[in-house]
């Protein structure tokens, strides 16, 4: 991508502010956590469009209703499953548009609603221009109207929530260390100023942390595995969000849906550059300094690590399954088949109707794309009774 870029007057303050205070380098996940949540300019805080057909790029709520409805059948169940809790807490990390939970209180309120009843929905959302956009969607949604709040961690007392967590491509967009394989050892990779671009500079590792990181997921770096030059992603944020998540969570479950791979794929040697991808327009590419606050910046997720780091916190991994997969054993392919048939044919643009919804569930089983997603599910405070009972979306799918 082409350089110098635009940036917001207010953000680029910060940034040179930033890295002056920092002795003029700062680290990947501090830069990226100012370009996309900076309260001002950064992505998240000051677009609140980036998702959908108009924005940057597209995730699978917004794909149509199917989504939502299929995870909430998964949701009641974890409900009936806790049996039947009063109230029941939903939380929602990382709402975006707040399509999700629109479809999916939706959904409850109709095929459950004793489920609904009992049920609070919690979001915890970083952005406040998302957040807005997610109150404006929700209060015109009949089946939220006051079963939704907006809530921070601080205001949530550890052990209390008796329910669901809840995060689709909420993991991928915290922020990222880049670390190096270099001249025999791992440093990191900070981001400075040069000439007035910013460009990469490789450094000590900023943290032990990222070391020990490491180890715990089984990869070693001295193996002599690794060429010279490659580099890739350590999500720290993530393991916070995890202890934050397990704190919480008092007896329930934890679904995390996102993109990425057990640490073996993640951290292979043939994946040289590692994961960080960057979106604007649906298009992307692996500039992370092009326009600054007007792109988002992911990389994918390591699962292994939400394993290992969960199971040390209470949190026990009932199982890692496929979007595609989870979907299907959900019921997304009755919902195939039920247009198969022909339900609803009554006009003639009924067919164009169904054409488009076919489409729409091929691309949420998609396994080059949405359906390759990881669904994690675990669990915390459960009777072993509760543990060892598989959970629908985990199950092998009918007929396969
Ligand atoms: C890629 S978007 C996904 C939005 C939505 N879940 C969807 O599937 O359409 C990431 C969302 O996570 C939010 N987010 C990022 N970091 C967060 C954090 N630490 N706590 C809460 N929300 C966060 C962003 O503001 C945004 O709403």
């Amino acid at each position: 991508m082409s350089q110098p870029a635009a940036i917001a007057p207010d953000l680029a303050q910060r940034l040179a502010e930033h890295l002056a205070a920092e002795g003029g380098q700062i680290s990947f996940a501090d830069y990226m956590s100012l370009v996309l949540y900076d309260p001002q300019g950064g992505y998240y805080a000051s677009r609140d469009r980036q998702i959908g057909p108009q924005g940057d790029f597209i995730t699978s709520p917004h794909l149509g209703p199917d989504f939502a409805e299929l995870l909430a059948e998964q949701v009641a169940e974890c409900w009936d499953r806790l049996g039947c809790p009063d109230p029941f807490q939903i939380v929602e990390m990382g709402a975006g548009q707040g399509q999700m939970a629109a479809d999916l209180l939706r959904h409850l309120k109709g095929a459950y609603p004793d489920c609904w009843r009992v049920t609070q929905y919690q979001i915890v959302e970083i952005s406040p221009a998302l957040a807005a956009l997610q109150q404006a969607r929700l209060a015109a949604a009949a089946a939220a109207t006051d079963r939704v709040v907006w809530t921070h961690w601080d205001s949530i007392s550890p052990g209390s929530i008796v329910g669901c967590c809840l995060s689709n491509e909420l993991v991928d967009a915290l922020p990222v260390h880049r670390v190096i394989w270099q001249a025999g050892q791992l440093q990191e990779i900070y981001v400075t100023s040069e000439a007035g671009q910013l460009v990469d500079r490789v450094g000590p590792l900023s943290s032990d942390r990222l070391a020990s990181y490491f180890d715990e997921i089984g990869i070693d770096w001295a193996a002599g595995h690794y060429p010279e030059g490659y580099s890739t992603e350590v999500n720290l944020a993530a393991l916070d969000w995890l202890a934050t998540v397990a704190d919480r969570l008092g007896r329930g479950y934890l679904i995390t849906i996102d993109y990425g791979y057990e640490a073996d794929r993640f951290y292979h040697p043939s994946r040289s550059g590692g994961t960080l991808q960057c979106y604007t327009n649906h298009a992307h590419h692996n500039d992370p300094y092009w326009q600054p606050g007007q792109q988002d910046l992911t990389a994918h997720v390591d699962f292994t690590a939400l394993e290992r780091w969960g199971d040390r916190l209470g949190l026990t991994t009932l199982g890692f399954t496929r979007q595609s997969l989870f979907l299907m054993a959900l019921g997304l392919g009755d919902r195939l088949m039920a247009l198969s048939g022909g339900a609803g044919l009554a006009r003639p643009d009924d067919v164009h109707h169904i054409f488009q919804r076919r489409d729409t569930l091929h691309r949420l089983i998609d396994p080059s794309g949405l359906g390759n997603f990881g669904v994690l599910i675990q669990a915390k405070g459960l009777t072993d009774a509760e543990r060892e009972t598989p959970l629908t979306g985990l199950s092998t799918p009918a007929g396969w």
